[in-house]
């Protein structure tokens, strides 16, 4: 009998991988344009769109700007923009005293997309750190060594509430305070807004990712000092089990959507969270994430589109339905 090189072989995978309408078929994860949120910074005045640096093709947006460019994602069928106001530091103070100004930049901001474009979904961001001097999500403790959790939670219940009236569709918690989640539900319903949704950054990481965003929304001064360590609240990325503990306490305290941060580094906890919770979960792929890939692309050293869309897909993936990308815009229209 003659001599054959073949293997003898039932199991051959890669009869499923022969042309790309086989391939068509066994695709298992797909991203959608109904899964993106762009994040996007807004800045007051009437000048001209503001470039950061670290994140090529962001800008902050005067108001104006940033409805035109609600009314563009909105087009083409973005379902949701979260919003970052980036304020004047003479405004900021330890306190953070803004964040209660019934008309801060972000609820002008709010109430001009709500107006302009009442279908496309806003979340807004709750923390103090867009508004204190020293660049923490709360107000310190009176020896100013750490941020005091229970005054802070008061605070934010007060910000929900304000960004409830401007019209927002989900308040997003991204402090890291104990007990806010359950805080804020109950300060929401006490007004009377039990419609809008709780998206609570559940499962937020002490993470070197935020850097880019830092300067974006200018909560970086006084970074590099030991004050401006996170530390104390948000997590510590060693750590897995303590992810569902943070997810499972929001969603006994009353979160809608449940969200990890960052995306990428953190696939594994997408994972564990999407095993462990029933709720919708977001993840959010941060502005060091962006910047990483624009900077390799940039030095020719990765392919920038096909990068974006693996990076998105892995998220998927690992599980999240949602997410938070500033690569949404052109995202959506590479998918149209
Ligand atoms: C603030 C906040 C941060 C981000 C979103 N909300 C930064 C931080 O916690 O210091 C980061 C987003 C990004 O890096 O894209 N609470």
């Amino acid at each position: 009998m003659a001599k054959t090189n073949k293997l003898e072989l039932i199991h051959r995978p890669r009869r499923l991988r022969r042309q790309p309408s086989r391939r068509a078929l066994v695709t298992e994860t797909v991203l959608r344009v109904e899964d993106l949120i762009a994040p996007l910074f807004v800045v007051d005045g009437k000048g001209r769109p503001e470039v950061i640096a670290s994140m090529p093709g962001v800008f902050r947006l005067n108001i104006a700007d940033l409805v035109k460019e609600c009314r563009e994602l909105h087009a083409l069928g973005v379902p949701a923009v979260a919003l970052f106001p980036k304020l004047d530091a003479k405004l900021k103070d330890e306190e953070g005293t803004e964040a209660l100004n019934p008309d801060t930049l972000v609820l002008r901001a709010v109430r001009a997309v709500k107006k302009a474009v009442p279908e496309l979904s806003v979340i807004t961001d709750v923390a103090l750190d867009p508004y204190t001097s020293h660049g923490h999500d709360g107000v310190l403790t009176e020896a100013k060594d750490d941020v005091d959790n229970d005054r802070t939670v008061i605070i934010l219940g007060k910000m929900a509430v304000l960004q409830a009236e401007a019209g927002v569709d989900f308040v997003a918690p991204s402090d890291m305070m104990d007990g806010r989640i359950g805080a804020v539900r109950k300060a929401l319903e006490a007004a009377g807004f039990s419609d809008t949704g709780i998206l609570a950054y559940s499962v937020k990481y002490n993470s070197a990712y935020y850097g880019p965003f830092r300067e974006a929304v200018g909560s970086a001064q006084a970074a590099g000092t030991r004050l401006l360590s996170k530390a104390t609240y948000q997590m510590n990325p060693a750590n897995r089990r303590e992810a569902v503990r943070e997810m499972q306490l929001d969603v006994a305290e009353g979160a809608d959507i449940v969200m990890v941060k960052p995306a990428g580094p953190y696939l594994d906890i997408i994972r564990e969270v999407r095993n462990n919770a029933r709720l919708p979960i977001a993840a959010y792929q941060v502005s060091g994430e962006y910047a990483q890939i624009h900077a390799a692309a940039k030095l020719g050293w990765l392919d920038l589109v096909r990068c974006r869309d693996e990076s998105l897909l892995a998220i998927k993936r690992a599980g999240a339905d949602m997410i938070l990308t500033y690569f949404a815009k052109e995202v959506a229209k590479a998918l149209r």
